[in-house]
């Protein structure tokens, strides 16, 4: 070899390495940037009106309001199947009018004003296409938990249906309450008092399951007091849910507002969710999943996660949050894995998120533990790569505002953080990151940052390579005429019935 040649290797990796730096510094990873959508700095000052404040109300509104009842469907009431309202049990009659609905390609309507009680209910397809459920009215859960000893996990299934809608304006009401004090967050070890013995604690049901759903829209519903999660999407493909709000108290355990399991292609968006879990969570078997525009308070944050219980296997990829305001919340933006698991969680987006007095607002936790038992270290865990945080700015109810615990032996690789700015709440003491087996990189703005500072190495190109801009599934996406495409911003009219849906 000659004596040149180290050198000229060592040129060429430079240059090499500047080429990828330029590229880098040029090509803006992502449309939706922090110019793009700017954080209100003095949002702080802003009081939200009935949670209808937007961090980042978007300046195009494109309207996504189509009328509550799909023109030309076949309307078939409940009530014409005998159900009264009248605090009695209206299951049968439900179970007659969605037989009917189901069979024609109707449209089930609950009417205004009037609250059906129902045991736990199945409401399978296939159906015809265009069925439609319009709640207008409300629709409360049967309050006696022996009814459902055949079934504890569920209240209301949706099944196998395709080309459907649930819409109208009403309310899925739980009625959770009594759930909620036997819960075994609560209390582990219930103990009934007059046989003087510990009973098992008991899991309660989910209120509204969408299963093996294709083509499904959910749009203007309220979901109320869940027994345990409020909506379930699971072996669902194409979902647009839309102009939901949940409410649970701060303190009724396990009551997530909205989850995705195993779903592909799903977009949550313009939702107002107020709970005691995680407002948002995305578990295995998951993909494409687009959560816009979401309003998270209390509650546990917006969540990656729980993956890998069990030793069980995860895959999560394509997931973008774009646009949510977390306010009081436990976590912000989650990822958490448990301690055995395997399998992946990769191209995750975090973009353009406000943060009010949230506890950990950025946090990876590959060491979640959420049972009685501690959970040892394990050899294997799932791999997190290509996560981006970008535009995420606010404060931190806690000195952490940034945790990166990522697992020893399958460490964080290509985390990106982009204008991340998180401060301390009343702007007093100051705030920290903790990083532990994370490779990452930053550009622009960073605070708290993790130290010591990370050193650019070749990766960068390696993720230069993620794109999550590829919305050919959206396009794809049709029930029966009935389904917008877009974004689905929120629109004034969005707005109004937001309000309504609140009040
Ligand atoms: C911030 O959050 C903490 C902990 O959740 C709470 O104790 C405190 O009252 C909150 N502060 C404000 C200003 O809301
Ligand atoms: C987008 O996804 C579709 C289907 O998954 C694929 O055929 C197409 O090539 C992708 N487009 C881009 C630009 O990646």
């Amino acid at each position: 070899m000659s004596p040149q040649r180290p050198l000229f290797s060592l040129i060429i990796f430079l240059a090499s390495l500047s080429l990828c730096f330029c590229y880098y510094m040029e090509e803006p990873l992502d449309q939706t940037n922090a110019e793009r959508y700017p954080v209100h700095h003095n949002w702080r000052l802003i009081k939200p009106k009935h949670h209808q404040h937007f961090g980042f109300m978007p300046r195009t509104s494109r309207a996504t309001w189509t009328s509550s009842r799909p023109h030309g469907t076949v309307v078939v009431s409940v009530d014409d199947y005998g159900a009264k309202a009248d605090g009695r049990d209206d299951s049968e009659a439900f179970e007659k009018a969605w037989h009917d609905a189901c069979s024609r390609g109707a449209a089930l309507v609950v009417p205004q004003n009037r609250i059906y009680l129902l045991k736990p209910i199945t409401f399978s397809g296939p159906c015809q296409p265009n069925t439609a459920f319009m709640v207008h009215g409300t629709i409360k859960a049967w309050p006696q938990i022996s009814a459902y000893e055949q079934d504890r996990l569920h209240w209301i299934v949706f099944d196998s249906v395709s080309n459907f809608r649930v819409d109208g304006g009403g309310t899925f009401n739980g009625n959770g309450k009594k759930w909620w004090q036997n819960s075994c967050k609560t209390n582990p070890n219930l103990v009934s008092h007059a046989l003087l013995i510990k009973l098992p604690c008991k899991d309660g049901p989910t209120a509204v399951t969408f299963t093996g759903c294709n083509n499904l829209r959910v749009a203007n519903l309220r979901f109320i007091d869940a027994q345990q999660m409020h909506v379930t999407f699971q072996k669902c493909f194409n979902v647009i849910a839309s102009n939901l709000v949940v409410r649970a108290p701060e303190n009724s355990p396990n009551t997530d507002g909205i989850h995705v399991s195993e779903t592909q292609n799903i977009q949550i968006s313009n939702s107002d969710i107020g709970t005691g879990d995680d407002c948002v969570s995305i578990v295995s078997g998951s993909q494409n999943v687009r959560v816009t525009d979401i309003t998270c308070g209390p509650g546990h944050g917006i969540s990656i996660g729980s993956l890998g219980a069990d030793n069980s296997e995860a895959e999560v990829s394509n997931v973008v949050v774009n646009r949510a305001t977390l306010t009081g919340t436990t976590n912000g933006v989650r990822i958490k894995t448990w301690q055995g698991g395997s399998g992946y969680a990769r191209n995750i987006k975090f973009l353009n998120i406000a943060m009010q007095n949230v506890t950990n607002p950025i946090i990876i936790d590959q060491y979640y533990c959420d049972q009685q038992t501690p959970c040892r270290e394990q050899k294997s865990g799932v791999q997190l790569s290509k996560v981006l945080y970008q535009n995420i700015r606010g404060t931190s109810a806690s000195e952490v505002a940034i945790k990166f615990d990522c697992s020893r032996t399958v460490p964080c690789r290509e985390i990106y953080v982009q204008d991340v700015i998180l401060e301390p709440e009343g702007g007093s003491g100051g705030t920290i990151a903790t990083c532990e087996n994370v490779r990452y990189v930053n550009r622009g703005k960073f605070f708290p940052q993790c130290s010591p500072p990370p050193r650019i190495s070749m990766w960068i190109a390696d993720f230069m390579s993620i794109d999550l801009r590829n919305d050919s599934w959206l396009q794809r996406m049709d029930v029966g005429g009935l389904m917008d495409v877009g974004e689905g911003f929120l629109s004034m009219d969005g707005c109004r019935r937001k309000k309504e849906l609140l009040e």
